[in-house]
C-alpha cells in the first residue's frame, strides 16, 4: 500500500536527487526550507552530546525555551556521548522532516552521512558550539572564540603562578622558575579541543622557551595530553599517573593547564588525594578550567580551583536561534567570522561570542551580580 508517509519519503528522495544534481547538495541550497512557513508549523531538531555535563544541559534548556518562545516545536535529543546514538537520532530527525537542525556533535567528523541526508532533504544545518567537519553540508556555526578560551586559560595559569600581575603584565616580583606544570587537553575528535590547546600553547611557549616553565613529564603534544570524550575519570587517572611517575622524588608541581571544569575537578581530586593542598593557600597547584560550572565556582570561592572561563550559554542559544530564524526565512545569518573555521571542505561562516576569565576576585561580579548564579548556589556548589 502506498500511504501518505511513503509518498512524502518518496517525494523527498526525488527532490533530493534533483536538488543534488542542481546545486551540489549544500544544505539550504538544495530545495531549502519553506521560507513562508510560520514557526508554529516548524519543528527544529536539536542534537546534543551528553547530559552528564552541566553545560550541555544548560545549553539544551536555553535552546528549547528560546525556540518555544518563538513558537517553534522542538525535537531535542541527548546522545549519552555515544556516536551511533547521535547518528540515529539525527537520522530520525531528518526522516521526520524537521525544518532545521542544530547539532552539538560528539565527534565532529562522524556525521557526514546524516549531513548529506539533511542536505538532500533541504534541511539547513547549524553547528552548535562544536564544528562539524569533513562535510560541505554545514550552513552556519555558532560558538565562542575558542582560540581566546585557550589564551585566557594560559593567562589564568600564568597569573595563578605569579608570573603575570592583575593587569596580565609581567609581574614585578615574578618567580624565576623553572616552575613545573603539566598540560591537559580535551577530546581529539572535538575541533574545539585543538583551538583551546593552540591558544594556550601559543601563550605559554615563550615561558617554556626561556625555561620559566618546565613540563617534567615531557608530555607536550596534544595527543599525549588529550582526554578522550572529556572524561573526568580519565583526567584524574592521568594526573595520578603523572604524580607517581614524575613527582615521586620531591619535585614540586606548581600548576596544571586543565581545559574544562569536570576535568579540573578530577585533577584536583588526584592532587588532593596525593596530599597536596587542600587549598591553593596550603600548596595546592594552580588548576585552570572552563565553563564556570557551579561545582567549580564553589571551588574557586573556596580557594581550591584557581580559575575557569565563563561562556554564557544563554547568549549562545540566543545566537543559534537568531541564525536558525534567518536561515528559515531564506536569509544569510549574520556572521562575524568568515575565515577561521575551515572544516576541511569549506570555511563555515561563523558567529563567535566573547568569553570571560573567572577568578576568586571577580566571580561575584561576573556570575552572582549578573544573576547567572545565586549566592546560595555558589555556597552549596549545586544548582
Ligand atoms: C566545549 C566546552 C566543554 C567541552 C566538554 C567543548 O566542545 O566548547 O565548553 O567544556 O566541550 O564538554
Amino acid at each position: 500500500m502506498y500511504n501518505r508517509r511513503d509518498f512524502l519519503v518518496g517525494a523527498t528522495a526525488a527532490a533530493a536527487v534533483l536538488g543534488l544534481a542542481a546545486c551540489g547538495g549544500s544544505g539550504a541550497g538544495s530545495g531549502g526550507p519553506d521560507t513562508d512557513a510560520a514557526p508554529s508549523d516548524q519543528t527544529v531538531g536539536v542534537a546534543m552530546p551528553t547530559q552528564t555535563y552541566e553545560r550541555w544541559v544548560a545549553d539544551g534548556n536555553n535552546i528549547k525555551k528560546g525556540l518555544e518562545e518563538k513558537g517553534f516545536t522542538v525535537d531535542m535529543q541527548y546522545a549519552d556521548d555515544d556516536i551511533p546514538t547521535q547518528q540515529q537520532q539525527i537520522d530520525q530527525m531528518v526522516n521526520k522532516g524537521v525544518s532545521a537542525l542544530l547539532i552539538a556533535s560528539i565527534d565532529g567528523a562522524s556525521l557526514s552521512s546524516q549531513l548529506d541526508a539533511a542536505a538532500a532533504a533541504g534541511i539547513p544545518v547549524i553547528a552548535y558550539d562544536r564544528l562539524l567537519t569533513d562535510s560541505e553540508n554545514v550552513d552556519f556555526y555558532v560558538t565562542f572564540d575558542n582560540y581566546k578560551v585557550g589564551v585566557n586559560q594560559a593567562n589564568a595559569l600564568l597569573f595563578g603562578l605569579g608570573l603575570l600581575d592583575e593587569k596580565f603584565e609581567k609581574a614585578a616580583d615574578a618567580p624565576k622558575g623553572p616552575l613545573n606544570v603539566e598540560l591537559f587537553a580535551g577530546s581529539l575528535d572535538d575541533n574545539n579541543a585543538h583551538l583551546f590547546w593552540k591558544g594556550a600553547i601559543d601563550t605559554l611557549q615563550p615561558y617554556f622557551d626561556d625555561k620559566t616553565l618546565a613540563v617534567p613529564s615531557g608530555q607536550m603534544d596534544i595527543e599525549q595530553a588529550a582526554t578522550q570524550r572529556w572524561e573526568q575519570e580519565t583526567a584524574q587517572k592521568r594526573m595520578e599517573n603523572l604524580l607517581t611517575t614524575h613527582y615521586n622524588g620531591g619535585e614540586e608541581l606548581a600548576g596544571v593547564l586543565a581545559p574544562a571544569d569536570p576535568l579540573s575537578r578530577g585533577i584536583i581530586n588526584a592532587l588532593q588525594n596525593a596530599g597536596l593542598g587542600p587549598t591553593l593557600e596550603e600548596g595546592l597547584p594552580v588548576v585552570t578550567g572552563q565553563d564556570a560550572e557551579i561545582a567549580s565556582i564553589k571551588l574557586i570561592a573556596d580557594g581550591v580551583q584557581s580559575s575557569t572561563i565563563f561562556k554564557d550559554t544563554r547568549q549562545l542559544a540566543e545566537q543559534a536561534i537568531v541564525a536558525a530564524e534567518s536561515i528559515l526565512k531564506g536569509e544569510d545569518p549574520e556572521a562575524n567570522d568568515t575565515e577561521t573555521y575551515d572544516n576541511g571542505v569549506k570555511v563555515v561562516p561563523s558567529y563567535l561570542l566573547e568569553v570571560q576569565m573567572v577568578l576568586e576576585s571577580n566571580y561575584k561580579e561576573i556570575l552572582v551580580d549578573s544573576g547567572y548564579y545565586t549566592e546560595e548556589q555558589v555556597k552549596s556548589g549545586q544548582l
